[in-house]
C-alpha cells in the first residue's frame, strides 16, 4: 500500500552576529543578570544590526537548510515564512525570500501565529503537500523581534531575541512511519489581551510594542502545552516514552522544565537554547532543532516532539520522525 508522508529532511539556522548579554542589557535597562537568569534561564540574546532585516535572517537560514538537503531554490514548490516581524506590511517576506533564493516556480506567503508560527506553518505545509500542491516545501521561522520591544519596559524587553531557522519538507511515497506523524493546533481569541502588540495598520497605523501579563501567559503556557502534547501523542498512537527529543518553543526555561516533568522525560532528552537565544518567537523551534542536529544530538530517525504557544492565544504540537529512511 502506498503510504505518502511528509518528511523533514534538513534544517538550517542563522543568528545575527550582535550578542547582547544580560550584563550589557543591564547598562541601559533597569534589570540585572541574576533576576533574568533566575526567572527565565536567559543569559544572552542575538539582535539584528542596523539595516539587517527578517528576510536577510530567513535567507541565511534557508540557504543552509537547502545546502543540507542537497537542493537549490529551483527544487522548492512552496515557501512559508512564519513571522510577526515582516520586512514590510506587504509584500510578504516569503516572496522576498523566494526572489533571494531563486525559487522561481514556488508559491510563497507569510503566516502570523507569533510564537506558535512554526508549528502552524508546519501543519499548513504538511496539508498542502499531502493534497498534491507540490513535492517540496521550505518552512521558515524568522524574526527581528527586537523591533517590537519597548526598551523602557523591563518586564518584556529582557525576554526576546532575533534569529531564523528553516526546514525542508519533502513528500515521500512508501515512507513507513517516517516524517510528520501528527500535528494539532488550537486558538482562543478570548485571551488576546494577555499578550499582544499595541499597534497595527488598521488600529493606529503604527508598528507598536509587545505588551504582556507574564504570570497569566505562564499559567496558560504550562497547562495548554501539556494538553496539546497529549493530543498529538494520542493522534500518533504514541506515548511520551516513544519520544527521543522534546524540541520546545524557547520562551522560559521554567516552562520547558515543567513540560519535561509532565512528559516524564530525562533532562538530557530536552533541547534547551533559551539561555543563548532568548525567545525568538517563530524562529525558536527550528533554531533549537538546528543546534541539536549540528552538534550531533539529534540523528536521522529520531522522533521529535515540538510544541509552542503564543499571543492570540494560539498553540500547537507536532510529532516528527526526523530525516529520511536510509
Ligand atoms: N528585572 C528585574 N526585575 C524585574 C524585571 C526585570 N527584567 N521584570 C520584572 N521585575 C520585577 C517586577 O517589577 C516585580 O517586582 P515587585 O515584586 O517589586 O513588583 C518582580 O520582578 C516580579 O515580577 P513578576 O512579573 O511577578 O515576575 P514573574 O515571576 O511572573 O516572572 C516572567 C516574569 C519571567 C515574564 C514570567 O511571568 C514569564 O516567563 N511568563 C511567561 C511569559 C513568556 O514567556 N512570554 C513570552 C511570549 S509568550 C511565549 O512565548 C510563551
Amino acid at each position: 500500500m502506498n503510504n505518502q508522508r511528509v518528511l523533514m529532511t534538513a534544517v538550517g539556522s542563522y543568528l545575527p552576529a550582535n550578542v547582547v548579554t544580560n550584563e550589557v542589557l543591564s547598562s541601559f535597562v533597569d534589570t540585572d543578570d541574576a533576576w533574568i537568569r533566575r526567572r527565565t534561564g536567559i543569559a544572552q540574546r542575538h539582535l539584528v544590526a542596523e539595516g539587517e532585516t527578517t528576510a536577510d535572517l530567513a535567507c541565511n537560514a534557508a540557504a543552509k537548510a537547502l545546502a543540507n538537503a542537497g537542493l537549490t531554490g529551483d527544487d522548492i514548490d512552496i515557501i512559508i515564512i512564519a513571522t510577526t516581524t515582516p520586512d514590510n506590511t506587504f509584500p510578504s517576506t516569503a516572496t522576498k525570500l523566494q526572489h533571494m533564493i531563486e525559487a522561481k516556480d514556488a508559491i510563497a506567503f507569510d503566516i502570523q501565529a507569533v510564537c506558535a508560527g512554526f508549528v502552524y506553518a508546519l501543519d499548513i505545509a504538511d496539508a498542502m503537500l499531502q493534497s498534491g500542491r507540490g513535492r517540496r516545501a521550505l518552512v521558515v521561522g524568522a524574526e527581528s523581534f527586537s523591533k517590537l520591544l519597548d526598551w523602557e519596559d523591563r518586564t518584556t524587553c529582557v525576554l526576546f531575541g532575533d534569529g531564523a531557522g528553516a526546514v525542508v519538507l519533502e513528500l515521500a511515497d512508501d515512507a513507513g512511519d517516517w516524517g510528520i506523524c501528527s500535528s494539532v493546533l488550537h486558538s482562543d481569541g478570548a485571551y488576546r489581551d494577555i499578550l499582544y502588540v499595541d499597534g497595527g495598520p488598521s488600529s493606529n497605523v503604527s508598528v507598536g510594542h509587545v505588551r504582556m501579563e507574564g504570570k497569566e501567559v505562564f499559567r496558560h503556557a504550562v497547562e495548554k502545552l501539556a494538553s496539546v502534547m497529549d493530543e498529538a501523542l494520542s493522534a500518533a498512537n504514541m506515548q511520551a516514552r516513544d519520544i527521543d527529543w522534546l524540541v520546545p518553543h524557547q520562551a522560559n526555561v521554567r516552562i520547558i522544565d515543567a513540560m519535561q516533568k509532565k512528559m516524564d522525560l530525562p533532562s538530557d532528552r530536552v533541547v534547551r537554547t533559551v539561555e543563548q537565544h532568548a525567545n525568538t518567537s517563530a524562529a525558536s523551534i527550528p533554531l533549537a532543532l538546528s543546534a541539536a542536529v549540528d552538534d550531533g544530538r539529534i540523528k536521522n530517525g529520531d522522533v521529535l516532539a515540538m510544541e509552542a504557544i503564543g499571543g492570540g492565544l494560539v498553540w500547537g504540537a507536532a510529532l516528527v520522525k526526523f530525516g529520511r529512511p536510509s
